[in-house]
């Protein structure tokens, strides 16, 4: 099959099928047409194919047998049943990559009636405008061909890193979970702009500029966070005044106790 006009099946259309389906008809509009999708009948898959073109198909069964790239997009408590229902349309040469959270790669493989390449990633929301972070494991039965087609495809969401798979709960909590943190982050600071007289627009703007700025520096410069802070923390200023206020009240300890329950719950939904 050619890697250019590989067809990708997700079984599976909510928040996670969504954010992928638009971040790679952003990324590539000719994708639409390459994109198969179903759901357990809510509508959310015909809805995502009437707004990005993709084909919405009733049955599992038939995404399964037309695409060489099926995408198990369903919480993790409906994997078991979703793939054993495809299973035996599965061939070694049709790869599996689900973004469930906590599922083993090697349970997918249980499942399967063959030894077919399975990928497991962890995705986040930022893959809707191409900028997701996608932590990435195979398994057992992987081929050159097949690891390069699911890397060609899930790279046009964003940035993607290899991982072992005993570090995807860490995975999972960091990147998965992160924007929900981040966003939790910018809200905060929404507030505390209104709290100090400015409008919420204005707020919001000096905060998301200042968010995507320090990042593309730490990114650009390759700088430390701790050598940012640094440098931005004058003897007796305002940052340090800030930051010593933010230290008193806990926030690295709660962020990283945070971070750590979610690590705990990712562990205990496969
Ligand atoms: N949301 C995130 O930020 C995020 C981040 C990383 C990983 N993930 C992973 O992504 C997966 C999906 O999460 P989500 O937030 O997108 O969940 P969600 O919004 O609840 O979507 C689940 C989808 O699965 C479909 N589904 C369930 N059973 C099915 C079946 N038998 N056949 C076909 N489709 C079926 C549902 O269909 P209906 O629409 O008909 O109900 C729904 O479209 C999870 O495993 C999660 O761990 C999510």
């Amino acid at each position: 099959m050619a890697s250019s006009s590989f067809t990708l099946g997700l079984l599976g259309a909510g928040n996670m099928a969504s954010a992928m389906v638009r971040g790679w008809v952003r990324a590539d509009p000719d994708m639409a047409g390459r994109i198969l999708i179903t759901d357990r009948g809510s509508g959310r898959a015909a809805a995502l194919a009437e707004q990005y073109g993709v084909r919405h198909l009733e049955h599992n069964a038939e995404v399964a047998s037309e695409a060489d790239l099926v995408v198990l997009c369903v919480k993790p408590v409906d994997v078991e049943r979703v793939l054993r229902e495809v299973s035996e349309l599965i061939t070694p040469t049709k790869a599996i990559a689900s973004v469930a959270a906590g599922v083993p790669t090697s349970t997918l493989e249980t499942i399967l009636d063959v030894d077919a390449p399975v990928f497991r990633f962890m995705p986040n929301v930022g893959v809707q405008v191409g900028m997701g972070t996608l932590a990435y494991s195979a398994g057992r039965f992987i081929d050159t061909a097949a690891e390069q087609q699911v890397l060609e495809a899930f790279g046009l969401l964003g940035e993607v890193v290899r991982l072992e798979e005993r570090a995807f709960d860490a995975a999972t909590a960091l990147s998965g979970s992160g924007p929900a943190f981040l966003a939790l982050i910018v809200e905060a600071f929404e507030d505390a702009g209104i709290v100090s007289g400015l409008s919420y627009a204005d707020a919001r703007a000096l905060i998301l500029t200042t968010v995507t700025g320090t990042a593309g520096l730490m990114r650009e410069e390759d700088m430390p966070a701790s050598a940012l802070r640094r440098m931005v923390t004058s003897p007796g200023g305002t940052a340090a005044a800030g930051l010593a206020e933010m230290e008193r009240q806990g926030v690295r300890g709660g962020i990283i106790d945070g971070v750590v329950a979610a690590m705990r719950r990712a562990g205990e939904l496969g």
